[in-house]
């Protein structure tokens, strides 16, 4: 690849769509993909920019069986609520999918297929991991033992988490079901294997080629070596699921492929959908099978394996039969994991913080600012929210918007809020000059070589070194003794106010763009141009807005209340969808239920039952006995005299062996509360309802 490609394709792991997204996804992979992306918009290159969410695998259907909805309910509402804290935390996707889109099931089968087709794919028996009380062979998630390398206790049937060593769920010691906990027996099913064992030279190859080219960072290519160490082997991608694309292969139509063969893809689907949607439907083309796209994958390092070394060993065996040439990944640049407040998060602790939430009060440039200063390039680090305070209003509000805030300040009340004419530079502003002139490059390598916080510290050190500028020139003073002088410093000051804005936008856009308003300029501060942060392109006279306040300080009683709520969990509970809607019926439909007044004469406890009472009613002139399971709410003496509502034309039934002709009403909520319904008239019991 020549050092100037023509395009630029970013993609970004597409998360499971199966909880919450946290500040760890977003400091392994989002904000430093997001980072990268809008610099390299701003040097003007065309690059594409792709996510979506991850539907398949079998976390999900965990969660469908847990909450009793289906997987598809899971992923409607995890997309939609990712997909929102994306674009609050600031996100720029060009595109963001998912992949339960018929459009990538058929790009996910057309792969396998065509591997099919061509031999790469074998077929084996092999033993699995199956559950007689379940009656299923326990695939990935459904199995969890220990793992045989790092002998953490909670590794899963493909991976462990810990160590985040790639797993046969043969190899797993003492396997329990995840859904019932009993050991699992051994028997034998037939699964189609991908031979990634014969893909690894090429392997080697790719990546000693593309890291010398590129520059992998050491993390990634230990995590490879040690796999290559250990020696690839076969691995199987379908499963005994039923959730997932289905295999196209005839006698394997009731499996599916597994998550990580379809997932991967799916950024070839974000690609196609992106170009649809823009009503250019080959325009994906440009960037996958471009010659000369440098193509870069941003993910966490839990995902190394899957896209250092599967994805491409596909993206090979697809090259191979001589179709389209997809391009590989020429970067991985993956990160390490962020803890929060010295601990992993945890979804089942409840450790963490609901991201979109947190967006409702802080701003996502805050955040954006605090996580790419902490994050984990080449080892694991820390969010803190105390932190997260400090670096708010120390560095971006006290560094940055005061240096900004004071130029604007001073320029309105002395240049009557237009730029001031420069006179000839001094000593000072001359190295002032010289600063600003090498920026661009100096913070452009850093983002060219993944080096993102070194990328923020060296932008912020443009802001200290305007303070200093500013303190040191005494512009208080020279407005008095020296106008002209007091002039050039702050024509100096707005020219680092505009650089600032174009060096920082990566990282707080938002912030960036509300300077870029304030200083009237047309655009956006990366639509000037990355390069142009090195000039002087504020013209003398050119008018001022007023002064925002740019960074809003956060108060201790803020942090505070959220640490408080931390230790208090539930309260990260993910909204529940709405009750499920009925379909319409008929006048008729209703009239054959048959509502009626009914008046209690005596009511006790079933015996052995906390929830249920016995309760005999007078209908008219009938006598009945309904029991009804409302035992928690109500003491059996409470009802008596009560008119209450039944429906008088149920068939009977047995509860705990006691005869129930009938069903009383009762109206209950999401706390679980609940009432008997009743009517505020005295009215004879038999009555009809309508
Ligand atoms: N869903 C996976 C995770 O959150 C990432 C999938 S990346 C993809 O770990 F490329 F496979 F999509
Ligand atoms: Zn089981």
């Amino acid at each position: 690849m020549k050092s100037q490609p023509e395009r630029i394709l970013v993609t970004a792991a597409l998360p499971y769509a199966n909880g919450l997204l946290h500040l760890g996804h977003l400091a392994g992979a989002y904000l430093p993909a997001d980072m990268y992306v809008r610099y390299q918009r701003s040097k003007k290159r065309d690059v594409l920019f792709l996510c979506g969410s991850d539907e398949h695998g079998v976390a999900i259907t965990v969660t469908a069986e847990k909450e009793k909805i289906t997987p598809q309910a899971v992923v409607d509402r995890y997309h939609e609520l990712n997909k929102a804290t994306f674009e609050k935390f600031g996100m720029s996707f060009d595109n963001y999918s998912r992949t339960s889109l018929p459009l990538h099931h058929k790009t996910a089968q057309e792969f396998f297929a065509e591997f099919h087709r061509s031999g790469v794919l074998k077929e084996k028996e092999e033993q699995q991991l199956y559950c007689e009380k379940d009656r299923m062979f326990l695939a990935d998630r459904y199995v969890e033992g220990t793992c045989p390398n790092c002998k953490h206790t909670e590794a899963r049937g493909d991976q462990c988490e810990n160590c985040g060593t790639w797993l046969n769920q043969a190899e797993l010691i003492d396997p329990k079901c995840k859904l019932c906990g009993t050991t699992p027996v051994v028997r034998t099913t037939s699964h189609w294997y991908f031979p990634l064992g014969d893909f690894q030279k090429r392997l080697q190859e790719y990546i000693r080629e593309r890291s010398e080219r590129d520059g992998w960072k050491d993390n990634v290519l230990r995590y490879c070596e040690s796999w290559f160490k250990d020696g690839l082997q076969d691995r199987a991608v379908t499963r005994d699921l039923s959730w997932g694309v289905p295999v196209p292969v005839q006698g394997y139509e009731s499996k599916v492929l597994y998550v990580w063969f379809d997932a991967v893809l799916g950024y070839i689907s974000s690609a196609k959908e992106w170009a649809s949607r823009i009503s250019q439907p080959d325009r994906w083309k440009d960037y996958w099978l471009g010659e000369n796209t440098k193509y870069v994958a941003f993910i966490g390092k839990d995902n190394v394996v899957f896209h250092c070394i599967v994805f491409p060993a596909m993206l090979m065996a697809w090259n191979d039969a001589g179709r389209e040439q997809y391009v590989l990944p020429e970067n991985v640049p993956a990160n390490e994991f962020l803890n929060f407040e010295g601990q992993k998060f945890s979804k089942s602790r409840g450790w963490g913080i609901d991201v979109q939430n947190f967006l409702n009060h802080f701003s996502a440039d805050s955040l954006r600012y605090t996580l790419a200063i902490n994050l984990p390039e080449s080892r694991d680090s820390d969010f803190y929210l105390k932190d997260f305070q400090a670096r708010t209003n120390n560095e971006l509000a006290d560094i940055v918007g005061n240096f900004v805030n004071r130029t604007l300040a001073f320029t309105e009340k002395n240049f009557k809020a237009s730029v001031p004419v420069a006179g000839s530079l001094d000593a000072r502003d001359k190295e002032m000059a010289m600063l600003i002139a090498g920026m661009p490059s100096k913070v452009g390598a850093f983002y060219e070589h993944y080096k993102f916080r070194e990328a923020v510290i060296e932008s912020m050190n443009l802001a200290r070194a305007a303070n200093k500028y500013f303190n040191d020139s005494e512009p208080w003073k020279t407005s008095k003794t020296n106008p002209e002088r007091c002039a050039t410093t702050l024509n100096m000051c707005l020219q680092v106010v505009r650089s600032l804005a174009i060096l920082l936008e990566p990282v707080v856009p938002a912030m960036a763009q509300k300077v870029w308003s304030t200083l009237d300029l047309e655009g956006t501060p990366c639509s000037a141009g990355w390069e142009s942060a090195a000039q002087q392109a504020l013209q003398p006279g050119h008018a001022l807005k007023k002064a925002e306040i740019l960074v809003t300080k956060i108060e201790d009683e803020q942090i505070d209340g959220i640490i408080k709520a931390l230790n208090e969990p539930a309260a990260a509970e993910p909204p529940k969808p709405p009750a499920e809607v009925k379909p319409l019926i008929t006048i008729d439909d209703f009239k054959k239920v048959e509502l009626k007044l009914a008046r209690v004469v005596s009511a006790e406890l079933v015996p052995k039952s906390n929830k249920l009472l016995k309760i005999q009613v007078e209908i008219g002139a009938e006598r009945r006995q309904i029991v009804a399971g409302i035992a928690q709410h109500y003491k059996p003496e409470e009802l008596v005299g009560r008119m209450i509502v039944v429906v008088a034309n149920l068939q009977p039934a047995k509860l705990m062996g006691q005869e129930s002709q009938g069903m009383l009403l009762a109206a209950s909520d999401s706390t679980g509360k609940l009432a008997i319904l009743t009517v505020n008239a005295e009215l004879e019991s038999g009555s009809g309802i309508k």
